[in-house]
């Protein structure tokens, strides 16, 4: 079937949308910003950049992707509500490629306890909004949810009636992550027997990770014929996450001999695309993760690394360069001036100018006092690092930490307030970062508690950067947030101080208008 069909596989990247949507995960418009630019850096074909009826926040960052972000087609989603559909244009019209992708469910899981409707009204809601979505805009993609739990007939029936009314994209969704290759294969398969019409516009597969087979489905998928995937950078979504955007690219062009199919995406930006989304939303990459793990290319056993040395081959079937796992150069010491910094960001990708780089040539001049040399990958730390501070709610301005042997330690710290002002807290606490962590609730006023701490280092050696992550619980929800210093307990600080504010940001988009904020409103549905 693939032979019939273009050897282009379209990446249709989902991390700003079903990512974002991730427990914990909080991002701010000007961060979905900094994802989408180097998302179109790395070269994906669409960027899936929110769902704007959700909430104003949401609306104006995928406003202003669509704005600003050249190169890959901008898709806001929107359910077969006409306000959705409206809202969902609105944020993406002013874009070089807008697109509306427009979804419901044909499950009758779905239908009957959720949608609570038939399926007849199914069909025509998914009718009336392809068709409200194409008076708009030529590009509409359309997704039957829960397909892989749904009659296939039915679904085959809704399909139609999107594909009569102009959707050029049928996106066919593993909600639950439930489906397994050979049967996900042989649905496809029977969708195209039923709907004639498939065979004109671009099949995509969008696969949840729920029992592990997520990037398997979606492979199985692409054999089946679709050329469009849709997926997220470190496999972050709903639950267990979506299909690996880089383990698909890297699947097909490592096997490309085998498979016959490419992507358009830069390969080489692939672990700076990951290391940028991990630390925006604090989602810690695992150090086995396929292609972008500390591990991925790291040979532990004697044997394997005998034999890499005499030939990469023997142990390895990618080059790590070829993710853009480079070597770290140094690129900055102690004596360097705000000039070499500056071109020093510029040749990562970063443009930082005016107090952005007063910021940053401060934080790099305190880095520099306490490391003999400042890595390419130091750098691109501290300004993800910055940029988080900068545009979060809470900021670090001073702690003070008291620990020994002989006394129970504590802390004192100063934060700055979203308006501006400052507060005081002091504790002491179990250890110089739970004392640090106390302060800051007291300084703070919020009550928060810590789940998940972990601590890493940015590159190896010494005298690294230490890098915190952090996810906290307040008023029953999580928050996760990270942090890069040369010291352990200022980097916790900085970490716990983002979760917060993503807490803070949370509370203030919920009740938002546009149908409330995404958390607020109880008529609107999470998407899987
Ligand atoms: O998982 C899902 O079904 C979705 C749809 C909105 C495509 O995310
Ligand atoms: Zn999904």
């Amino acid at each position: 079937m693939a032979s019939e069909r273009s050897d282009r596989v379209l990446i249709f990247d989902t991390t700003l949308r079903d990512g974002e949507q991730s427990p914990g995960i909080s991002l701010n418009a000007a961060e979905k910003l900094e994802i989408a630019q180097q998302l179109a850096r790395l070269g994906v074909d669409v960027i899936e950049a929110g769902f704007p009826i959700t909430s104003p926040g949401d609306f104006e960052a995928v406003q202003g992707i669509a704005r600003t972000v050249e190169g890959p087609v901008i898709a806001g989603l929107a359910r077969t509500q006409a306000a959705d559909i409206d809202a969902a244009w609105g944020a993406v019209k002013d874009a070089e490629r807008p697109r509306i992708h427009t979804f419901i469910s044909t499950s009758d899981i779905h239908i009957v306890h959720q949608l609570q409707t038939t399926r007849e009204d199914v069909v025509g809601q998914a009718r009336a909004a392809v068709s409200q979505a194409r008076s708009l805009v030529d590009d509409v993609e359309f997704s039957p949810m829960d397909a892989t739990r749904s009659d296939v007939e039915f679904t085959a029936e809704v399909v139609a009636a999107a594909i009569e009314e102009g959707a050029s994209t049928i996106n066919i969704p593993d909600t639950v992550g439930y489906t397994m290759p050979n049967e996900f294969s042989a649905w496809l398969a029977r969708l195209y027997e039923l709907v004639p019409g498939m065979k004109d516009v671009v099949l995509s597969v969008h696969c949840h990770d729920d029992l592990g087979l997520a990037v398997a489905n979606s492979f199985a998928g692409i054999l089946a014929g679709a050329r469009q995937v849709e997926c997220a950078i470190n496999g972050i979504g709903e639950r267990a996450g979506n299909a690996s955007l880089e383990e698909i690219v890297m699947l097909l062009a490592t096997r490309t001999a085998d498979i016959g199919l490419r992507t358009g995406v830069n390969t080489r930006e692939l672990a700076r695309t990951s290391r940028l989304v991990s630390r925006l939303t604090g989602y810690v990459v695992q150090p086995n993760k396929a292609i972008v793990g500390r591990n991925a290319f790291a040979h532990e056993s004697g044997i394997h690394q005998d034999g890499v040395l005499k030939e990469r081959t023997t142990y390895e079937i990618m080059d790590a360069t070829s993710v853009g796992l480079e070597a770290n150069s140094i690129v900055l010491g102690k004596h360097s001036g705000r000039h070499a910094l500056r071109q020093a960001l510029e040749e990562l990708g970063f443009e930082v100018s005016g107090q952005s780089l007063n910021v940053a040539f401060k934080r790099f001049k305190e880095i520099a006092d306490r490391k003999k040399t400042v890595t390419a990958m130091d750098l691109e730390a501290l300004v993800t690092d910055e940029l988080r501070q900068e545009i979060a709610g809470y900021a670090l301005e001073s702690y003070e930490v008291h620990a020994s042997l002989a006394q129970e330690p504590s802390a004192r710290v100063t934060v700055g307030l979203p308006d501006g002002s400052s507060v005081h807290g002091e504790s002491s606490g179990d250890g110089p970062v739970d004392s640090v962590f106390r302060a800051i609730n007291r300084a703070t006023g919020v009550d928060a508690s810590l789940r998940e701490f972990r601590v890493g280092a940015v590159t190896e050696g010494q005298d690294a950067l230490g890098e915190v992550s952090v996810v906290i619980e307040t008023a029953g929800e999580s928050a996760a947030g990270q942090g890069v210093a040369p010291d352990i307990i200022e980097a916790s600080a900085r970490a716990y101080l983002r979760a917060l504010s993503v807490a803070l940001r949370r509370g203030e988009n919920a009740g938002g208008a546009l149908g409330g904020g995404r958390e607020a409103s109880a008529e609107l549905t999470r998407t899987p």
